[in-house]
C-alpha cells in the first residue's frame, strides 16, 4: 500500500483503533475526510478534465432546459413573489451560473423572483463554486451548518447527489444478511471482512420498498447495497419544504431490479480519469466512489414524509418534453462554426442517450403543488436498456 498519503494513514489509524470500520464509513471517509477526501481535494475537478462527465458540465443546454422546468414549477405555484431553488451538491457551480444567468437573459419575471441557494458539502467545491458565482451577489447564498435552514417555497434540485452518499455494503450468507466490514491483514493492506448485522434500520429499509430478501432466492456471496443516508436527507428536506417541488436526477432503479438475484455484485462502482472499476481500495482520495439510486426507496420514504409521488421519468423523456429536440433541430439548421456546431450536437445526443445519461432517473415529487408536464410514456426499448447497468459517467464509454 503507497505510504505518504495522509488519508491512508488516517483511516488505517481509524481501523487500527477498533478493529474493523463499516464499509460505509470507509466510503465516508474516501470520499470526505476534510484532509485527502475525494471531494476535499483541490485538484478534484469534474468534466473532461476529471474523472467524470455530468450532464451539467457536458453543455450548457441541460440547465437552460431545466429552468424552462422551473419556470413552469413557479407558475405552478401562481408566480410568488420569492421562488427558492436550493441546489443540493452543486459541483463546479456551472448549473447555477446557467440557470440564473439563463433566467434573467429570458424568463426576466421569473429571474425577479428567483433567489438561489446551495447546499454544498465539500469546502473546496463550496470556495470554488462562490469564487464562479461571486457576480451574482446576494442573488445567491450558501446554505450550512451554520445556516438556520429557512423554509421554502419552489424547488430543491440535485443531479448525481444521492449516489455520492455513502452506502452500506451486504452480503447474503447462510440465509441472511451480513455487513461488510473494512479491515487490515498482515502487511496493512485493506481487507473486508463480514459482521453480522447491527443495523436495524435495514431491515425497516427493505420492507419499506417492498422487498423481502427471504423470498428472493440470493445465492450465498451475493452483494448488494443500502442508502440509509437517503433517509434523513429526504425527512430534512420535506420538512424545508413548505410548499413546492422536490427534483432528483440520477441514476438507479427501482427496487426489484435494484435487489435482483442477478445483480450478484451490487451497483458499487469507481471512476478514476474516466476509467471505471470496482475497487474501492484503489486510489483511495484519488476516484470518486459511487452506488445506483434506489429510485424506489426516493419514493416511498418521500410519500411517509409528506411528498407526493409526482412524475418518475427518464431524462431523455423529461428533456425532450422541455424542448431539447427543438434545440437539435435549430442548431441543425444554424450556420455556426462547424466543429462547435459538431461538439454541441454530440453533446445533445448525449443528454438524451438511453444507454447513458438519457437513462438516469428524474424523480419529480411535490408538496402542495402539482405540475402539468406533457404525458411521457416511457419507451420499452429506454426501459431494457437501462437494466444492462451501463456506465453513463465515462467519456469514452
Ligand atoms: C457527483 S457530484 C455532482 C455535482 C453536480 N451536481 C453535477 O452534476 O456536476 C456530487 C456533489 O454532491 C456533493 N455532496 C455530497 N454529499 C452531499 C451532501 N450531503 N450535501 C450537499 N452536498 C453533497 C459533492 O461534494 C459534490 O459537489
Amino acid at each position: 500500500m503507497p505510504t505518504g498519503n495522509p488519508l491512508l494513514v488516517e483511516i488505517q489509524e481509524r481501523i487500527r483503533a477498533v478493529g474493523a470500520i463499516s464499509f460505509c464509513e470507509f466510503m465516508d471517509l474516501a470520499l470526505y475526510a476534510p484532509q485527502g477526501g475525494y471531494y476535499n481535494r483541490p485538484q478534484m475537478q469534474i468534466g473532461r478534465r476529471g474523472d467524470f462527465i455530468t450532464s451539467g458540465s457536458l453543455t450548457r443546454d441541460f440547465a437552460e432546459l431545466l429552468t424552462e422546468a422551473f419556470v413552469q414549477m413557479w407558475h405552478a405555484l401562481d408566480c410568488p413573489q420569492r421562488f427558492t431553488l436550493l441546489e443540493m451538491g452543486a459541483g463546479e457551480g456551472e448549473f447555477a451560473d446557467v440557470v440564473l444567468g439563463y433566467s434573467q437573459a429570458t424568463y426576466p419575471d421569473f429571474f425577479a423572483a428567483l433567489k438561489y441557494q446551495i447546499q454544498e458539502q465539500s469546502p473546496s467545491l463550496r470556495e470554488r463554486q462562490q469564487q464562479r458565482l461571486a457576480r451574482w451577489g446576494d442573488r445567491l447564498s450558501w446554505q450550512g451548518a451554520e445556516t438556520p435552514a429557512e423554509s421554502i417555497i419552489g424547488c430543491i434540485f440535485s443531479n448525481e447527489l444521492i449516489d455520492a452518499f455513502p452506502v452500506h455494503r451486504l452480503q447474503w450468507q447462510g440465509g441472511n444478511w451480513q455487513e461488510i466490514y473494512v479491515t487490515l491483514d498482515k502487511q496493512g493492506a485493506f481487507q473486508e471482512v463480514l459482521r453480522p448485522l447491527r443495523e436495524d434500520r435495514i431491515h425497516e429499509y427493505f420492507a419499506t420498498i417492498g422487498i423481502d430478501p427471504q423470498q428472493q432466492g440470493y445465492a450465498d456471496g451475493y452483494r448488494t447495497e443500502v442508502n440509509l443516508r437517503l433517509i434523513p436527507w429526504l425527512k430534512d428536506l420535506s420538512q424545508r419544504l413548505e410548499q413546492g417541488f422536490v427534483l432528483t436526477i440520477d441514476y438507479g432503479y427501482p427496487a426489484h431490479q435494484y435487489y435482483h438475484p442477478a445483480r450478484c455484485e451490487g451497483t458499487l462502482q469507481c471512476y478514476y480519469r474516466h476509467r471505471r472499476h470496482n475497487n474501492p481500495y484503489s486510489f483511495v482520495g484519488e476516484q470518486d466512489i459511487t452506488a445506483h439510486v434506489d429510485v424506489t426507496a426516493l419514493t416511498r420514504y418521500g410519500e411517509k414524509f409528506g411528498l407526493e409521488t409526482l412524475y418518475i421519468t427518464r431524462q431523455s423523456l423529461f428533456l425532450m418534453a422541455l424542448g431539447l429536440g427543438d434545440r437539435l433541430l435549430a442548431q441543425q439548421q444554424s450556420n455556426g462554426h462547424l466543429l462547435h456546431a459538431l461538439n454541441r450536437h454530440q453533446s445533445l445526443h448525449q443528454l438524451i442517450d438511453p444507454l447513458g445519461l438519457g437513462g438516469f432517473y428524474v424523480v419529480l415529487q411535490g408538496k402542495q403543488a402539482t405540475l402539468k408536464l406533457p404525458p411521457l410514456q416511457e419507451a420499452d426499448q429506454v426501459f431494457r436498456a437501462t437494466q444492462r447497468g451501463t456506465s453513463p459517467r465515462l467519456l469514452n464509454d
